[in-house]
């Protein structure tokens, strides 16, 4: 057989957003001697095998003390294909009650194969034709730009702007799209501690930007996989808790549980109108489109998920007390560390910002950053990042790059330091003459 053309294969292969994590992967793997800011995991010290047998058995101890079911059904919930939205919807409503006084009939929920799948679900159900177009705050995670190519959704940037999203922006930006002809359906945004900017919402800007999504007839896509590692005091509520079914929840188990699990969410209570005066929840269209995708959740992850959130009393803000340190220590030592080994950072022309929370920090330095810089960084200096030219999408080299502190120990960010500052001040220097 001829080879296959790519140009003969859908066109999202051929996009820069889907070959930018393979790209940064493979620079990881080809320098396996640098220190890595580059990736936005969790931190593994506290992984424990132990922990995923216990998390089974004490949520097959709930199927049956707390949801009665004989041994046949418990066997069966966890060895056969199961119910298509999923069965721990229960255990995350209690979560989202507990952690977000947010309060959801358990049936609009879909559990799915990381808020990744929850994403792809929600895209597909709204892009009915080619007129309907997706907002984004950019820069944005290049999860959702992904999806979007996927279900061949343009996505249409709103700045960010200071305060995390410019609301200005956002309807300029919907009614420019209404003049060309396109129906914007919702705005995707990462209201806490956003992946890649660091930024968060305040509480008053979470009411203007919903009253916004009103007049202008958006939905919201609140994706708030970083929320609970920050100060767990005073924090604004979420979008869901302000705006009820003007906005969907994409949820993720993967930084507050753990990624190999692969367990996310969505919270679609929207009603659909489906004719004859009936309405169903947007949940159950997603639903119908999952079933066509991973058919069900895998119910061994489900269950070890749902352990979990068993043995913390439905609340992961419990669950990861040890998590909420870890990340507040890295996060200090990252901004600390740039200004002790960057005392001239001004005159240099070199700044950051100093996010309260969250696994990300942004660099503005005075020259482009590019990915063969990344490669030189690797190469030359021993040190990972990321270029934040991948959350703008359109592959211009821009003078900021992403750094994340959730990976790696002291020692390991102390080595990264070093060695990240002798790079750019190695290049602000030669940017400056
Ligand atoms: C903004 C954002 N959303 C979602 C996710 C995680 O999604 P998943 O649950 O598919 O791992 C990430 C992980 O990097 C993220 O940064």
């Amino acid at each position: 057989m001829d080879p296959l053309r790519l140009t003969d294969l859908h066109g999202s292969l051929a996009d820069p957003v889907l070959a930018a994590m393979e790209f940064l992967n493979e620079v990881a793997h080809r320098y396996p001697e640098a220190v890595s800011f580059a990736p936005g995991r969790p931190y593994e010290e506290f992984f424990d095998v132990e922990d995923l047998h216990r998390y089974l058995r004490t949520f097959h101890r709930h199927l049956v003390e707390d949801q009665g079911m004989d041994a046949a059904g418990a066997r069966r919930t966890l060895f056969q294909y199961g119910r298509t939205k999923g069965i721990i919807h229960d255990l995350i409503a209690r979560n989202l009650a507990e952690d977000e006084a947010v309060h959801v009939d358990p049936e609009s929920i879909v559990v799915t194969v990381g808020a990744q799948e929850a994403m792809l679900l929600v895209l597909r159900a709204l892009r009915a034709d080619p007129h309907d177009v997706l907002l984004a705050v950019s820069p944005v995670y290049v999860g959702i730009t992904g999806a979007a190519r996927l279900v061949e959704m343009p996505v249409l940037p709103v700045r960010d702007g200071p305060a995390g999203v410019d609301l200005d922006d956002l309807t300029a930006a919907a009614r420019r799209a209404r003049a060309a002809g396109l129906r914007p359906r919702a705005l995707y945004v990462v209201p806490d501690f956003a992946n890649p900017s660091g930024a968060t919402l305040d509480r008053r800007l979470r009411s203007e930007l919903l009253r916004v999504a009103a007049d202008e007839d958006l939905l919201i896509l609140e994706d708030n996989p970083y929320r609970l590692f920050g100060s767990t005091d005073d924090r604004p509520p979420t979008l869901k808790a302000l705006g009820g079914d003007r906005v969907v929840s994409l949820g993720s188990y993967a930084k507050t549980g753990f990624p190999g699990a692969r367990i996310g969410y969505a919270v679609a209570d929207q009603p659909v109108d489906v004719g004859d005066g009936h309405t169903i929840p947007l949940a159950d269209q997603l639903s119908r489109l999952k079933s066509m995708i991973t058919v069900n959740t895998p119910p061994i992850a489900q269950a070890v998920i749902g352990g979990l959130l068993l043995e913390h009393g439905h609340s992961l803000v419990k669950a990861n007390t040890r998590e909420i340190e870890v990340y507040r220590r890295n996060r200090e030592q990252v901004l600390d560390g740039l200004a002790a080994r960057l005392p001239d950072a001004h005159r240099l022309g070199v700044r950051w910002n100093s996010p309260a929370g969250g696994f990300f920090i942004v660099v503005t330095v005075p020259f482009p950053v590019d990915d063969a810089l990344l490669e030189r960084s690797a190469r030359e200096h021993r040190v990972l990042w990321t270029p934040m030219h991948h959350f703008y999408g359109d592959g211009t080299a821009m003078p900021h790059l992403r750094l994340s502190v959730s990976l790696l120990t002291p020692d390991e960010i102390d080595l990264g330091l070093d060695r990240l500052a002798e790079f750019i001040t190695d290049h602000a220097r030669q940017a400056g003459t």
